[in-house]
């Protein structure tokens, strides 16, 4: 697991955003797997900085969503796909059927869930996957307790993640209580893993995440056992890690002897 440990959260979304461009670059035709949440909304905005001024190209690049409110329609505003269509699909070139959210509204959740993993292996697995993590440490929808061997399917939600995205509905009751999610085990096939983090309210979990043991009561702490993970943080999320310095000090080391390998877990 590489840890970089930035200044603030625009330098987090820039060092992302530079990693998932080279990724395009190397392959046009890359598989890209997104997060919603407002982590990753600055790196969003960086890769539609770079299509516009820059000409990053996304005629051939092919998403995956990690997950999706059970109930909620894709022109729902406060659905990941009304999200992921505002804050990025909207502002850059990605042809919309090479776009895949989950259907909040399948009939049967059942075979979507199994199509959607088999869409994944079609196009070849995921080549780089952008995460964020809940405040109970949950990769996509993965709350704790979910099996670290867990495969696109339907999951019950928290209270505690209930009423942390209760800050974006009417009221309590509207917020959904199920969601599609990938699995751990989905998001483990990944070649290559990004998890992104900021501010402070996110240090105790990133914490035990990365340097806690392996559980499945702390679902991003699955991502130890992976690997090609790049963990990036601001440094009010990084403010609880033991082995900060460690992580600064191999950034350092990497940036003056071997910048290209930087972003490359070692
Ligand atoms: C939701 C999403 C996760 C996301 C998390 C954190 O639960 N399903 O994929 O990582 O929110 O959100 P935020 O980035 O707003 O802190």
């Amino acid at each position: 697991m590489e840890v970089i440990i930035t200044d603030s959260y625009e330098a987090m979304s820039a060092q992302a955003a530079k990693m998932i461009a080279q990724q395009i670059l190397h392959k046009p035709s890359s598989v890209l797997g997104l997060a919603t949440g407002s982590t990753p909304v600055g790196t969003y905005k960086e890769l539609i900085r770079m299509h516009k001024e820059q000409g990053l190209d996304f005629s051939k690049v092919v998403t995956f969503n990690l997950d999706e409110y059970v109930g909620l329609p894709p022109s729902h505003n406060q659905s990941y796909r009304y999200f992921m269509d505002h804050n990025l699909f909207h502002h850059i070139n990605v042809p919309t059927g090479h776009i895949h959210v989950p259907y909040g509204h399948a009939e049967s959740v059942l075979d979507f869930c199994a199509w959607y993993e088999s869409e994944i292996k079609r196009y070849g697995g995921i080549d780089i996957q952008i995460l964020g993590i809940g405040g109970d440490g949950h990769i996509a929808f993965n709350e704790p307790g979910s099996s670290l061997g867990s495969r696109t399917r339907l999951k019950t939600l928290t209270q505690e993640t209930i009423t942390d995205n209760a800050r974006f509905f009417a009221n309590m009751d509207e917020v959904p209580r199920f969601a599609i999610t990938m699995g751990v085990g989905t998001i483990l096939e990944a070649r290559k893993i990004i998890m992104l983090a900021n501010g402070s309210k996110k240090a105790k979990i990133v914490a035990e995440a990365i340097e806690g043991p392996v559980s499945s009561q702390v679902s991003a702490s699955a991502l130890q056992l992976h690997r090609d993970v790049v963990v990036i943080l601001d440094k009010e999320a990084a403010s609880k890690l033991k082995r900060a310095d460690y992580y600064k000090w191999v950034y350092d080391q990497k940036a003056k002897l071997m910048p290209a390998l930087i972003g490359k877990a070692t």
